[in-house]
Order: structure tokens, then C-alpha cells, then sequence
């Protein structure tokens, strides 16, 4: 897993976010089952519900390019202590396979299988 280079892309990815109301910059970067890189930054709305995460933005970029099954994501935000996704994120991480989180600010990372950070993600669920 090259962590440096899916770091420095969700860093300049971050740069684009779209964050006009809470000015809380986002951004995140996937990598698939043969290496292929995708990015995201999170996209408000002024109806707030309608926000878009940093991580939800890069996993629907790789879908939107053909990819199926998802290894392992980062996020950064210039934040105290490295960012958490929301449980929404979560979900959808589980959905496409991640499986290795990697969360981070400008001076730290934190690692996390996502089994770690949502527990049984489909038991249940459609008799899955
Ligand atoms: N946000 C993300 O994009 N990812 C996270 O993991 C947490 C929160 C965004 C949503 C919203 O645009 C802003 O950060 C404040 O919650």
C-alpha cells in the first residue's frame, strides 16, 4: 500500500473542496484492488442535508470509472486530532470493500480497519 501517495492526493484534493458554509476543508482518496487512484473533497449545499462528504465524493469517482471493489481510504482535514468519518461514509466504505482507513491532520495518522469503526455493516440486512 503506497499510503504517501494516496496522502498527497487527498491533500490536493482537499484544496478543491466546496465548503462555502462551514468553511471545514475535506478531502479523501481511495485505491482499488489493482492500484488505481481516486479522489474526492466534500460539496455543501445551502440546504445542509444535501452535503456530499470528501469520502463519498472520491468512492463514487471510482465507481463512476469502472472500479468494483475498493481497498483502502484517506482522509485528511486540518484538524486537532485526524478527522473521523461519518457513519454514513462508513457504510458506503463497506459497501465497495474497504477494509484499511487511514484518517489524518497535518501532523499525525491514525490507522483503523473498518471493521474497527463499524462493526458488522451488513449482518442482517437483506438476510446478508
Ligand atoms: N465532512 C467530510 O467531508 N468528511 C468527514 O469525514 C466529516 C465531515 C464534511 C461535511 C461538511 O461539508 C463538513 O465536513 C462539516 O461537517
Amino acid at each position: 500500500m503506497d499510503w504517501s501517495q494516496l496522502t498527497t492526493l487527498a491533500w490536493q484534493t482537499r484544496d478543491l473542496a466546496y465548503a462555502p458554509y462551514s468553511q471545514f476543508l475535506v478531502g479523501a482518496a481511495v485505491i482499488d484492488d489493482v492500484g488505481n487512484t481516486f479522489a474526492g473533497c466534500n460539496v455543501e449545499n445551502l440546504s445542509f442535508g444535501l452535503t456530499i462528504c470528501a469520502e463519498r465524493t472520491a468512492i463514487a469517482t471510482a465507481i463512476a470509472a469502472g472500479s468494483r471493489k475498493l481497498r483502502a481510504v484517506v482522509v485528511v482535514a486540518d484538524t486537532e486530532t485526524p478527522i473521523s468519518p461519518c457513519g454514513a461514509c462508513r457504510q458506503v466504505m463497506a459497501e465497495f470493500g474497504i477494509t484499511e482507513i487511514r484518517l489524518c491532520n497535518r501532523r499525525e495518522h491514525l490507522d483503523f480497519t473498518l471493521e474497527q469503526l463499524l462493526p458488522r455493516p451488513s449482518a442482517g440486512i437483506l438476510n446478508r
